[in-house]
C-alpha cells in the first residue's frame, strides 16, 4: 500500500480553512481507487532539532567525514528520522496557510531540520542543486486571506507559494501541483466560490493522483 505524508503547517485544528481541504482530498483519493496509508505529520506536535551551533558543528563534521560527538550525534540522527520519514513517503500532501507573505515558521523549521547536503541534495557549481530523493508527488494545499493567483495583483508578494514549490522541486525531486483555497477575507460570496473552486479542483486531482 502507498503511503502519503500529510504535513499539517496550520495549529487551527477543528478551526482550520486549510485542514477540511485536505480532509476532503483524502476522502476523495481513498475513495478513487486502491486506499492509502496516511501518515499525518501536525508540524505543532513534533519536537525538532533546534538547528543552533552545535548542530551546525555536527553537519558540517557530517558533510566533511569527521566524528561526531554523544550530543551532535543524537542531534543528526533526528535530523535524519526526519528526512526519512519524508523520503519513505510514496507523496506528500503539505497543508499550509500563508502566514505574512510566506510559510509559517513551523514549516520552515521542518525544512531546515530535513534540507542537508549529502543526505538530501548535492551542490556543486557545475550542476547546481541536485536532489538525492527518489521522485515523488506533492500536493500543495493552500488557504491565505487574500489570492496569490496570476491575475490577482498580489503576484509579486508571493514568498511562500513560489518558496514551497521551490523547495520541493529543487530539493526533495517532488513534482508539484497546487490548489489555494482563496482569498479567505472578501465578501461572503466570492470566498465561497474560491472555496468551491478549490474542492472541486481537489475532488478531479484526487481521481488520477499518483
Ligand atoms: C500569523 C498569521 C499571518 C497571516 N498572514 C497573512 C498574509 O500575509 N497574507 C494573507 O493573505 N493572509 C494571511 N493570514 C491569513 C491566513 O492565511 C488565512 O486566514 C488562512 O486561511 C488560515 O488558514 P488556517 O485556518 O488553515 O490556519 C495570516 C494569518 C495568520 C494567523
Amino acid at each position: 500500500m502507498k503511503t502519503l505524508l500529510v504535513i499539517q503547517c496550520t495549529p487551527r485544528n477543528e478551526n482550520s480553512n486549510t485542514m477540511p481541504l485536505a480532509e476532503h482530498f483524502i476522502t476523495s483519493l481513498q475513495s478513487s481507487g486502491p486506499s492509502w496509508n496516511i501518515d499525518k505529520l501536525n508540524l505543532w506536535d513534533e519536537s525538532f532539532p533546534e538547528m543552533n551551533g552545535e548542530i551546525l558543528t555536527a553537519k558540517y563534521a557530517f558533510f566533511e567525514g569527521q566524528p561526531l560527538n554523544d550530543e551532535q550525534a543524537h542531534g543528526w540522527s533526528q535530523v535524519r528520522q526526519h528526512l526519512e520519514r519524508f523520503s519513505r513517503a510514496d507523496a506528500v500532501v503539505v497543508v499550509m496557510p500563508i502566514w505574512n507573505l510566506n510559510v509559517p515558521y513551523v514549516l520552515k523549521h521542518y525544512i531546515d531540520v530535513i534540507t542537508q547536503p549529502g543526505l538530501c541534495f548535492s551542490w556543486s557549481q557545475e550542476t547546481g542543486y541536485q536532489s538525492l530523493l527518489q521522485n515523488k508527488t506533492a500536493l500543495v494545499l493552500s488557504s491565505s486571506g487574500q489570492g496569490f493567483h496570476p491575475g490577482s495583483g498580489n503576484e509579486n508578494d508571493d514568498f511562500g507559494l513560489n518558496y514551497i514549490e521551490r523547495w520541493l522541486v529543487t530539493f526533495m525531486n517532488c513534482h508539484v501541483q497546487k490548489i489555494a483555497s482563496a482569498p479567505t477575507e472578501a465578501d461572503e460570496s466570492r470566498v465561497l466560490t474560491a472555496k468551491r473552486q478549490a474542492y472541486d479542483q481537489a475532488s478531479l486531482l484526487a481521481k488520477n493522483f499518483k
